[in-house]
């Protein structure tokens, strides 16, 4: 969705501007621009396709000069994706120029005020409201002004504004939305995303709600919404700049996919000390623990398919009832909850409106928070009683892939910590589970060294028009995650059906030759789902079963088969999913399809 960064130094305001803007293309976005200072006014350059065009509209930033500046990358809402309704806007006199990011729920009230005001209007967005409004309140004094202008602002947003009678300035401003300040050598930055600063600085301040700052190359100042001068720490980010770029890899999505084994390693070790696991100083005492009754996992895309596998491990070890839902479903329907239910909020981002929003309602109604969540920092991971994070680092493609591996783990972690508390597990269970984890990356690691065996693979499904997934207990959890895999990046229409459900109703729509995934990873259940095999290739369907090694033989030449190495059965899903990833990755590169930003969506949903 929308990003933004700004820059006050003694260096090149647009080169930074433009970087930072290179690193925030990840999240999505339909039209961009800079703004940056110059001799009293403001150099604009907009474009309503890639960044590589203002870089080339700029000459690389060279045709701007000056050292303060704001850029923006927009992910169209109000009014569609055009020049005038890119950011950043102007206030009429061009003394002020404003990048947003959220809704600003009251701008058609406010639009007509300033209408009647004399303020003239030449786009479509609720932003362009703001510089005018800043305009409207300026008397010389830019604090004022803003302070001013932020009272009769309702709804979400991060800010970034500067003023052509301040050639130092750069101004900050959080509610709700996420805004970062970055602490460089001679300069200071903003961003709504670490990404965009870590080639600069590892020293972050992130703003909280109501926070204003006011950035010098020199100086920071922050004030809270009362207006008093806020004492803010500065965090160190552990990201490294290599994680923001595809070293040498063709897209981000190959290179975290295979990453997968280092970040899984890492959240596995993270968690476990000397073969305990530890989930460090949560809030959720054994008292609490032992309260409840009832586990609510809520989430999004994604970080709700791990929530699904989770409900299946955490059910087994905890013998407690655990809802998995939709964050978009859960925040409206009044759910019941009391202080006994644990509600568990998964998100890589940390920054999904819903899933935010469902937490909220959650604590509202008592429910201890429980966040599982990759951003440090993020809004989920502040707003949440324990956090436990992944440690994927930073995800760049849209698809998520290391983000959901690494989420697998911190349930299986949560699980197991939760029922050597309990004791609703038997001991066994929970050495097996214990022995076999640290396994799991080398498992991963085999299974991207035969990733060629899946490129092949790929070329069957490139041509089809729809591609079913069906599985059942966690194989259907690992099916959603497969066929969403597939069509967020290659657009071929995919569904994922339990597979016991399929002849009700689904089977209807295959046909002679449509491709049939069957997930076979639950032993338990293979005779079930081989005579949900034979019922479609009955009717025509082409069949690809994913089985563990040694686990199953078909004895039927049309079935063709993909073997994961076998493991604890609680545990497939972290290998089941890669055979998927790599198949949606390789049918979408087949297809010419934009992989590390697939057309229509955001890395970050920060709007409902
Ligand atoms: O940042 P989050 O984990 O909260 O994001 C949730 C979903 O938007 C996300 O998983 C989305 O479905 C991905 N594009 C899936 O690859």
């Amino acid at each position: 969705m929308c990003g933004i960064v700004g820059y006050t130094g003694k260096s090149s305001a647009a080169e930074f501007l433009l970087n930072g803007l290179e690193k925030l293309e990840y999240r999505g976005y339909d039209s961009a621009g800079i703004a940056v200072l110059h001799d009293k006014s403001f150099e604009i350059s907009k474009t309503i396709e890639r960044i590589e065009t203002l870089f080339a509209q700029t000459s690389n930033g060279n045709n701007i000069k000056g050292s303060l500046g704001i850029g923006h990358t927009r992910w169209a809402t109000h009014g569609a994706p055009s020049l005038e309704n890119s950011h950043p806007h102007l206030s009429n006199d061009r003394k002020f120029a404003v990048v947003h990011n959220g809704i600003i729920e009251n701008y058609s009230v406010l639009k007509q005020e300033l209408i009647d005001d004399g303020f003239q209007f030449t786009s479509e967005t609720d932003t362009e409201v703001i510089p005018m409004l800043l305009q409207k309140y300026y008397k010389g004094d830019i604090k004022a002004a803003v302070t001013a202008t932020l009272k009769k602002l309702e709804g979400s947003f991060a800010l970034g504004i500067i003023c052509a009678d301040s050639p130092e300035t750069l101004i900050a401003a959080k509610r709700f939305s996420p805004l970062i300040l970055g602490i460089g050598e001679n300069c200071n930055l903003v961003a709504s995303d670490v990404t965009a600063l870590v080639s600069h600085t590892k020293n972050v301040i992130y703003l909280e709600d109501g926070e204003t700052a006011f950035l010098t190359p020199a100086s920071v100042e922050i004030y809270d919404s009362e207006g008093a001068m806020a004492n803010k720490r500065i965090s160190v980010i552990d990201w490294d700049i290599s994680s923001a770029q595809k070293s040498g890899y063709d897209h981000f999505m190959m290179k975290e996919i295979m990453e997968q084994p280092d970040c899984v390693k890492k959240t596995l070790e993270s968690y476990n000390k000397n073969g305990e696991i530890t989930l460090g100083n949560i809030k959720l005492t054994e008292q609490k623990l032992k309260k409840i009754n009832k586990i609510e996992i809520v989430a999004c895309g994604s970080a709700y398919h791990a929530g699904a596998v989770g409900k299946y491990v955490l059910e087994e070890l905890l013998r407690i009832p655990v809802n998995v839902e939709l964050a978009s479903e859960f925040r409206y329907r009044n759910p019941i909850i009391d202080s006994n239910t644990l509600t568990v909020v998964i998100s890589q981002s940390g920054e999904t409106a819903d899933s935010l929003a469902a937490l909220k309602e959650a604590k509202k109604m008592g429910s201890h928070i429980l966040a599982v969540v990759n951003v440090v920092g993020s809004s989920i991971a502040k707003a949440a009683d324990d956090v436990l994070y992944t440690r994927a680092g930073p995800e760049i493609a849209v698809a998520t892939t290391k983000g959901y591996s690494t989420q697998l783990i911190v349930l299986y972690l949560l699980g197991i910590w939760a029922a050597n508390i309990l004791g609703t597990a038997n001991k066994e269970q929970l050495k097996a589970l214990n022995d076999e984890l640290p396994l799991i990356p080398q498992k991963i690691s085999k299974i991207l060294s035969q990733k060629s065996l899946i490129q092949d693979i790929a070329q069957d499904f490139a041509n089809a028009k729809s591609i079913f997934f069906i599985g059942r207990n966690i194989d259907y959890a690992v099916s959603l995650e497969a066929s969403l895999k597939l069509k967020e990046i290659s657009y071929i229409h995919s569904e994922a059906y339990a597979a016991g459900e399929l002849k009700h109703g689904t089977i209807s729509l295959i046909e002679d030759g449509t491709p049939v995934v069957a997930l076979c990873g639950c032993k338990r259940l293979h005779d079930k789902t081989l005579s949900n095999i034979k019922e479609v290739g009955a009717r025509g369907a082409r069949v690809l079963a994913c089985v563990a090694d040694r686990d199953f033989n078909f004895k039927d030449d049309k079935i063709k088969t993909l073997n994961f190495p076998a493991t604890n059965p609680l545990l497939i899903a972290s290998l089941e999913v890669i055979p998927f990833q790599l198949l949606a990755y390789y049918v979408a590169l087949q297809n010419g399809c934009d992989i590390d930003k697939p057309r229509n969506l955001a890395k970050s949903v920060t709007v409902e």
